[in-house]
């Protein structure tokens, strides 16, 4: 049984098929209306959990989406729905979910829940976003890079801003798919640690540059991140905000990039915070392929959780 936890957790090769799967299923969407379903019917059958802890727009309807495209149900379950919120453990509901549905999507607050589900399920296990974590979204990353520029190995990635969820995932990613990872914001906001450890233990780039000009410089992608992660208190938010403020993605820094570069955002994007509306909406953001990619991404991915 294959559960998709993590970019450092999953062979680099199975990383790549997920996506040429991906790209094969976005093309033979062209022309189907959404709710149309695919040609080949893998889910057909299961029954998949979807469980939010936090908000969410893109991973909810993606997921759910894609499960009907391919011929599967879903049960949606959000906030403290389940008895999980209400004293229940891990483990116990773990084992129940088990035996009434094929596949588990999780969205947590905390990783620990994730890795607790994972040492109990008897079916695959998604990542849908942790405090340290969001695999889908920078699977999708990557793919929307790659039909634009071609192959990311060997390009420079530049990450503004806070060393968040999204980050880490992106360090994991810069290793497996062998691209140059650079880090520019506060001190008090770098990136995870071991994110960085095991990025520089497979030979990637990693480098931590203060001066954010030079960071950009010669960039070919450049990604932020909202300034307050939906698992940090509201109290934190003025700190934050002052000491991120530098990092904003704004038109002046984006000219220090190469002329090509690319601009990403996982979104939600706070407009005029982490991002200006000139870059949002400007000719380098690829935002837009980015959240529609997450759908065609995690349908491969599901693909592949199913396959034994
Ligand atoms: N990028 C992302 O995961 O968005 P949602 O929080 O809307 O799911
Ligand atoms: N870092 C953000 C990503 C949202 C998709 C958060 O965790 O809130």
């Amino acid at each position: 049984m294959k559960h998709f936890l993590d970019l450092n957790k999953t062979d680099s090769h199975d990383l790549r098929s997920i996506l040429k799967h991906a790209s094969r299923l976005k093309s033979k969407r062209r022309g189907l209306s959404k709710g149309a379903c695919d040609e080949e019917q893998p889910l057909r059958g299961n029954i998949v959990a979807l469980i939010f802890e936090k908000p969410s727009t893109r991973t909810r309807v993606s997921f759910d989406l894609g499960i009907r495209q391919m011929g599967g149900q879903t049960m949606v379950f959000s906030g403290t729905e389940l008895q999980l919120g209400h004293g229940e453990t891990i483990a116990d509901t773990t084992r129940v979910l088990s035996r009434y549905v094929d596949m588990i999507m999780l969205r947590t607050f905390d990783e620990s829940i994730l890795l607790e589900m994972t040492d109990f399920a008897s079916v695959p296990v998604i990542n849908g976003l942790t405090d340290r974590s969001h695999p889908c979204q920078v699977m999708a990353d990557i793919l929307t890079y790659e039909e634009y520029r071609g192959p990311i190995a060997g390009k420079k990635v530049v990450w503004l801003g806070d060393g968040s969820n999204v980050c880490t995932s992106l360090l994991h990613a810069a290793a497996q798919f062998e691209f140059d990872f650079v880090f520019s914001g506060p001190a008090h906001f770098n990136p995870d640690d071991k994110a960085i450890e095991f990025a520089r233990s497979k030979g990637t780039s990693v480098l931590i540059e203060r001066d954010v000009k030079q960071a950009v410089t010669g960039a070919d992608l450049v990604i932020t991140d909202t300034w307050v992660s939906m698992h940090y208190s509201q109290s934190s938010m003025e700190r934050r905000h002052n000491l991120l403020r530098p990092y904003q993605v704004n038109e002046d820094l984006m000219n220090f990039a190469n002329p090509d570069a690319l601009f990403m955002h996982c979104l939600p994007a706070h407009r005029g915070e982490e991002v200006t509306s000139e870059v949002m909406d400007g000719p380098q953001s690829v935002v837009w392929d980015e959240a529609e990619n997450r759908l065609h991404v995690q349908k491969a991915i599901m693909r592949w959780c199913m396959e034994n």
